[in-house]
């Protein structure tokens, strides 16, 4: 059984460099892609507290939805659709301050103000993403972009 999730207490930086080591000890040595993705967006959620945090897999030309942790979710996007399928088009992360002003912007839950999504990139073609939702505007920054995209890199490096 793995131990308790330690969560820093202090800044943002802090949290993530308490968080990535220990998402590499819950996935190392486990070869199922499902286990490992539900345990990094439980990992990410736990420690943040963000309103949703979960993964969309690509399957033809859509996304599925796959391991997450929040309220129930859309379960597919197609490609170029909204924050999650723009992402994967785009093949880049997107910041969106305030989804309001996002044009195409696809609602799964009212009560979520912004989001950032990650391409989970792999050979240089999107293998899924990673999308994090938070209930009030302007919730997201460079850091949280520059910490996501560690956890998908390394993430697609073992899928
Ligand atoms: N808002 C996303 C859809 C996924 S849910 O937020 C979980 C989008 O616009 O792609």
């Amino acid at each position: 059984m793995a131990d308790d999730l330690i969560v820093h207490s202090g800044l943002k930086e802090e949290k993530y460099e308490t968080l990535i080591p220990q998402i590499k000890v819950l996935c190392e040595g486990e070869t199922n892609r499902i286990a490992n993705l539900a345990n990094a967006a439980a990992a990410i959620k736990q420690t943040f507290d963000y309103f949703w945090v979960g993964f969309y897999l690509v399957e033809g030309q859509e996304l599925v939805l796959g391991p997450f942790q929040g309220s129930i979710a859309c379960t597919r996007i197609q490609k170029g659709k909204g924050v999650c399928g723009s992402a994967w088009e785009q093949k880049k992360t997107i910041l969106v301050d305030d989804v309001n002003t996002f044009p195409g912007h696809i609602a799964c839950s009212s009560l979520s103000q912004s989001e950032i999504v990650v391409p989970l990139l792999k050979n240089g073609e999107v293998i899924g993403v990673l999308d994090v939702d938070h209930s009030e505007v302007n919730a997201f920054d460079k850091i949280d972009e520059k910490y996501l995209n560690e956890i998908c890199t390394w993430l697609v490096s073992i899928l």
